[in-house]
């Protein structure tokens, strides 16, 4: 079953929102996936496969535009063929109490759906996230909370991440469960995707893209 993973569009968004409702307590008005996606666009990623896709509804969609009716979308399918099966929410911090820190990043939500998950989604999520809020936004270093029984989530901040525990903030939660206050430096060379993947190629951050496509010929770019 191949799994791509690749930045999240607004055509995502209600998928992401139905994952975090359906895999965390800690929810989100629509808007707020919208903010996140309109201010930083490169932050945040969708994991999603057509691999094992075969949605009986597709060909109740076909019927129901026959016959002109009306049926509710499965809300795990981005578009037909293709299912969501995990995210990661992130954004620069923009508290403007904070205005004196050096830019920061701030990872809001994060899950991967039940039967994906101990697949290695959400840690490969996290890094891509990791890597764009330093390479596209410049952030010095990236925050988040986590609750203090989330063995799964702290596992992988702490351990495979690296992340230190700065704090902990008493009834953080809603329910008054404690969190963790967590932080990891976020250093370019540290987090280029080619390091944690099995290619040898290694990422290129100094060469100019577009000049290397110009110099091979191409007359004229639009952009
Ligand atoms: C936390 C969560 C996102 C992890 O997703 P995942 O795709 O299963 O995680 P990965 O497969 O990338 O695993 C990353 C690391 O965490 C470890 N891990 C994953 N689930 C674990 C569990 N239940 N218990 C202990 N360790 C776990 C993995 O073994 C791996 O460790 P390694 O690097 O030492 O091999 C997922 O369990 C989830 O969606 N949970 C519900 C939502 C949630 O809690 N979100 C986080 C809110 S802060």
């Amino acid at each position: 079953m191949a799994i791509t993973i690749r930045r999240a569009t607004i055509d995502d968004l209600l998928c992401m929102q139905n994952a975090n409702l359906n895999n965390l307590p800690e929810n989100y008005l629509f808007k707020y996936y919208m903010y996140h996606i309109l201010s930083w666009p490169e932050a945040s990623f969708v994991a999603t496969t057509t691999g094992d896709v075969s949605n009986p509804q597709d060909v109740f969609e076909d019927l129901a535009q026959e016959q002109n009716v009306e049926i509710k979308r499965d809300p795990t399918y981005i578009r037909p063929g293709e299912k969501l099966v995990g995210y990661v929410l992130a954004k620069m911090n923009d508290d403007p109490t904070q205005q004196n820190e050096p830019a920061n990043g701030h990872i809001t939500s994060l899950s991967v759906m039940r039967t994906y998950r101990r697949m290695g989604i959400a840690e490969k999520l996290m890094r891509q996230a990791l890597f764009a809020l330093r390479e596209v936004y410049q952030a010095e270093y990236v925050s988040l909370h986590v609750r203090q029984s989330n063995r799964a989530a702290l596992h992988l901040y702490r351990d495979t991440l690296t992340f230190e525990v700065l704090s902990v903030e008493k009834s953080y939660y809603q329910d008054g469960e404690d969190a963790y206050a967590m932080k990891k430096v976020l250093v370019l060379d540290e987090l280029k995707p080619s390091n944690f993947q099995k290619g040898e190629i290694e990422d290129d951050l100094e060469s100019d893209l577009l000049a290397d496509i110009l110099k091979e010929g191409v007359d004229q770019v639009t952009v």
